[in-house]
C-alpha cells in the first residue's frame, strides 16, 4: 500500500517480511526488512532509489498507482547496493526517457552491475535539480557505507533521504516512527549500526558535523530500510551519535562457549559477581546466540567478558566468527577480559588475548583459568573475579 508522506511525495517501496539473512550470511534479519523507494510527482517526476530485485515488479505497479513509470525524469542511485539499484533494469526499461543521478563513484559500479550504459547526470554535495515544486540536493556521503552512498535532500519540505543510513532492518504495516514499536525500531536501528556502520563512526560524526554546518533543517528523515522517522527524527539522530562517539554503559556483555559445562559454570559464577558489582549484564552462550545480536549488545557496553575452553591449545570454534566481527568492526574505548577451562593444557586466552588486542580492546592483564572442572572455591574466585571486574568501571 502506497504512504504519501509528504505531499506528492510517496513511499512506493516493498516490504521483505522473510528475509532472515542479509549480506548473504553477514547478517541476520529477524524482523525482515523493507526496502524503502521514493516517488516524488509532479511536472517532473522522481524516483529516489528503487528496491531489491525480485521486488522490481512490485515496485513498478506502486509506481503505477501514482503515474506512468514512462514519464519518470530522473532516477536517482543514491547507493549501487542491490537491495536499492537492483530494481534499476527494471525501471529503465519502462521508463527509457529517465536519466539517472548518481555520485562519480557510483557511475561506473552501476555499469559493472547492470553492464548498462543508461544516460547519467553526476553530482556532487551541493548540487541541485529542480523538479519544478521540489529540489533536489545532493550530500555526498562516501563510505556511509560504501563509496558511492549519497544522501538527497529536499528543501521544501525539510525531508532527508538518507539511504542506509538510519535506517533498520524492520518489516512492518507501519511506515512512521509514531506508529512503530519504539523499542523494536530502535533495538533493529542498534543492530544495524553495530553490525554495518560501526567501523565508519568518524566519518558518521564528520557528516552529521557537516549537515549542520550546511544549515540543513530536518522534519522528517526517510531512510531505505525500516521506519521513517516522522515524528522524532532527532531521536535517531542522537542514538547515531551516542553510538559513533563509543558512548558507554555501565553494562558488561558475557561471551562464552563450553564443552562439558566447566566454562559455562565459571560464566554464571562471574556473571553474578558482575551484577553484585552493580553492573547490567548481556550473557550470551555462543552456540545458541546470534552473533549480530551480540555485537548489537557489545556497541554500548563498557565491558565485554569473553570465555573458551582450550581446544587443541585455541579458543573453542564457535566463539571465532565473533571474534572476526571484533577485530573488523572494532568497537571503541572498551576493556575486556578472559576466562576459561582447561584440561592437560591451556591456551585459549592467550590465543584470544591476541584478537581482542587487535580489535583495540584495552584487555585487562587478569584472567580466571581452571583446570578440569571448578571446585566451590574456584567458583567463589570466578564470583570476586566478576565483582573486581565491575568495580573496575570508571565511567565511560
Ligand atoms: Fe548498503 Fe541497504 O544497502
Amino acid at each position: 500500500m502506497l504512504t504519501e508522506i509528504k505531499k506528492d511525495i510517496f513511499w512506493v517501496g516493498c516490504t521483505d517480511w522473510n528475509i532472515r539473512y542479509f549480506h548473504g550470511p553477514m547478517y541476520t534479519t529477524h524482523r525482515g526488512t523493507t526496502y524503502n523507494a521514493y516517488l516524488i510527482a509532479g511536472a517532473e517526476p522522481a524516483l529516489i532509489d528503487t528496491v531489491y530485485t525480485p521486488f522490481s515488479g512490485r515496485l513498478l505497479d506502486n509506481i503505477r498507482e501514482v503515474l506512468d513509470p514512462a514519464s519518470l525524469k530522473y532516477v536517482v542511485v543514491n547507493h549501487v547496493e542491490i537491495d536499492h539499484s537492483g530494481a534499476l533494469p527494471a525501471v529503465m526499461e519502462a521508463a527509457p526517457q529517465a536519466t539517472i543521478i548518481c555520485s562519480a563513484k557510483a557511475a561506473p559500479a552501476i555499469d559493472k552491475h547492470f553492464n548498462g550504459s543508461w544516460e547519467k547526470i553526476i553530482v556532487k554535495t551541493g548540487d541541485t535539480v529542480s523538479l519544478g515544486r521540489h529540489t533536489l540536493t545532493f550530500v555526498e556521503a562516501p563510505m556511509l557505507h560504501w563509496p558511492d552512498s549519497m544522501f538527497t535532500y529536499i528543501p521544501e519540505e525539510k525531508l532527508l533521504l538518507p539511504n542506509d543510513a538510519f535506517g533498520q532492518h524492520y518489516a512492518s504495516s507501519f511506515r512512521f516512527d509514531d506508529e512503530a514499536d519504539m523499542a523494536e525500531v530502535m533495538q533493529e536501528a542498534k543492530k544495524y549500526y553495530a553490525n554495518i556502520l560501526l567501523p565508519f563512526s568518524p566519518l558518521v560524526l564528520k557528516k552529521i558535523d557537516e549537515v549542520v554546518k550546511m544549515g540543513i533543517a530536518i522534519d522528517m528523515i526517510a531512510p531505505s530500510h525500516g521506519i521513517i522517522w516522522r515524528s522524532n527524527p532527532d531521536k535517531i539522530i542522537a542514538a547515531y551519535l551516542d553510538w559513533a562517539r563509543g558512548t558507554n554503559r555501565k553494562k558488561a556483555v558475557v561471551v562464552y562457549d563450553t564443552m562439558w559445562g566447566s566454562t559455562d559454570q565459571m560464566a554464571s559464577a562471574i556473571i553474578d559477581g558482575l551484577i553484585e558489582s552493580g553492573m547490567e549484564v548481556r550473557a550470551f552462550h555462543m552456540s545458541v546466540s546470534d552473533r549480530n545480536d551480540v555485537i548489537a549488545e557489545v556497541i554500548d557496553a563498557e565491558l565485554v567478558v569473553i570465555g573458551s575452553p582450550t581446544v587443541n591449545r585455541e579458543f573453542i570454534p564457535s566463539l571465532s566468527a565473533f571474534l572476526d566481527d571484533l577485530t573488523g568492526l572494532k568497537p571503541r574505548g572498551k576493556r575486556a577480559a578472559l576466562f576459561g577451562s582447561s584440561g592437560w593444557s591451556r591456551g585459549a586466552t592467550d590465543k584470544m588475548a591476541v584478537r581482542v588486542k587487535e580489535a583495540g580492546f584495552t584487555l585487562l592483564e587478569e584472567r580466571m583459568e581452571v583446570d578440569w572442572v571448578p571446585g566451590a572455591e574456584e567458583l567463589e574466585q570466578c564470583r570476586a573475579f566478576g565483582r573486581k571486574l565491575g568495580e573496575g568501571y570508571t565511567g565511560e
